[in-house]
């Protein structure tokens, strides 16, 4: 009776383990290396035998994905001149953008604008869609990039960034035995394609997500009404009143990821009179376009200057500076950055609200996921 038991429930297990595969409808299914896999691997690369976990989906698939996405954002060799990774210009402790106004790609040369930052969503692939199609918002300062996958494909491809067209990235990968181990855990084939590779880049950046930062844990306590949680000081309390009224009409936080439905993503917030950068006018040719760029989250903002599409502001008392008495009348500017008048606006801030603005933009700081070993540059060398 008891082995009749055991027998009834292998089988279940079994059955119901059929089915959890089943409706994973991806292949991979194994999570550890062989020994001989493993050796292989960390000749190369300091990668833990158990995978690390990733936010996400289906955990295992999606977690070697991910682990496969992490050696390539890491990876030099798929540079022209064997310099630059994607980390080069998406730094993990900058929130996965630069330090600097403009990167330094191939070359030594310069990119045209400064770095986006990775890491300031809430939820990556919600914001920009996953499986290589488009989220609510467009990828890049001038929202030209439809989708995660033609964003990688053109920034590999940029001559200032990495200059490798699609053929070439995939060369740079073949033969290699660690790839050959990575992709067949992450993809069920050791075969090395383009596709696979801008998936597993993108799997990567999914995973990196902040949305532990004080304001997330005070909005939660809020909205649940939770006695005795996370409080604002009343500092936090007057700078987020502050940025209700005059930022968050462009800036929304967002807590579960997706912008509100029908907000405008991008707008000339005024920052010259002649702008040199004509932002989304150089891809739409509208004139309600001129000088229009992508309103970025301001999530880890303390981790990301310097700021604006040029990186022209060192700080962010700048950044407040130019918002209080700096708008330009540029013919395009928006009219949530316009008085009564049609003049651009003075905000009228004090020293004492912008300092109030600031330290509410400190508790949208969450690089707890972010500083994870599992972000890091894995290659030993
Ligand atoms: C030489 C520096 C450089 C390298 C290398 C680089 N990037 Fe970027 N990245 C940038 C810059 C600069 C921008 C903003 C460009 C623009 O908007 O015109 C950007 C934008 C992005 C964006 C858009 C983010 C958003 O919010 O719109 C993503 C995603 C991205 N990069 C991912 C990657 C990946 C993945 C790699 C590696 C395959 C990579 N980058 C390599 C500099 C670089
Ligand atoms: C009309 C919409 C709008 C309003 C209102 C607005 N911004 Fe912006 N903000 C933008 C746009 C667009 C950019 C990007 C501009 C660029 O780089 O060309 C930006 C950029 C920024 C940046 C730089 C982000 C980065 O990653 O480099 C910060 C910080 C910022 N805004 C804070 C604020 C604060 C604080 C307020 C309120 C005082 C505010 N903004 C009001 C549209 C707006």
């Amino acid at each position: 009776m008891k082995h009749l038991y055991l027998l009834i429930s292998a089988l279940v297990l079994l059955i119901s383990c059929e089915k959890e595969v089943d409706s994973l409808t991806e292949k991979p299914d194994f999570q550890f290396y062989t020994d001989a896999e493993y050796a292989a691997l960390t000749q190369v690369l300091d990668l833990p035998s158990v995978l690390h976990q990733y936010k996400g989906d289906v955990a295992l698939a999606s977690d070697s994905r991910a682990t496969l996405g992490r050696v390539l954002f890491y990876d030099k060799s798929l540079s022209k001149d064997g310099t630059i990774s994607c980390a080069s210009c998406h730094k993990q402790h900058h929130a996965f953008s630069d330090d600097i106004a403009l990167s330094k790609g191939i070359y030594g040369r310069q990119t045209d604008r400064n770095s986006l930052a990775l890491g300031v969503f809430s939820d990556f692939a919600n914001t920009y869609g996953s499986d290589g199609h488009s989220g609510s918002e467009e990828l890049f300062w001038d929202t030209r990039g439809a989708s995660i996958h033609s964003q990688i494909t053109e920034t590999m491809a940029n001559e200032k960034e990495m200059g490798m067209e699609p053929g070439e990235v995939v060369d740079a990968l073949v033969g290699k035995r660690h790839y050959e181990i990575l992709f067949t855990k992450a993809f069920g084939t050791p075969e090395i394609q383009h596709d696979l590779i801008l998936s597993a880049l993108e799997r990567f950046m999914h995973g990196m997500t902040t949305d532990n930062s004080k304001y997330d844990r005070y909005q939660q306590t809020f909205t649940n009404s939770v006695s005795g949680g996370q409080k604002l000081s009343s500092r936090e309390l007057r700078g987020l009143s502050l940025f209700q009224s005059q930022c968050a009409t462009c800036h929304q936080i967002p807590i579960n990821g997706r912008l509100f439905s029908g907000h405008k993503t991008f707008a000339n917030n005024g920052l010259d009179i002649n702008p040199k950068d004509q932002g989304r006018r150089k891809i739409t040719k509208l004139e309600e376009d001129a000088a229009a760029f992508k309103i970025p989250s301001l999530r880890n903002i303390t981790q990301t200057a310097p700021y604006m599409h040029d990186g022209r502001f060192e700080t962010l008392e700048e950044v407040l500076d130019f918002y209080n008495e700096g708008i330009q009348s540029h013919f395009n500017l928006d009219p949530k950055l316009k008085d009564h008048q049609g003049n651009p606006k003075r905000m009228n801030f004090t020293e004492e609200d912008k300092s109030a603005i600031i330290v509410f933009l400190d508790a949208l700081t969450d690089m707890s996921e972010l500083s994870h070993e599992k972000f890091s540059d894995p290659w030993l060398e």
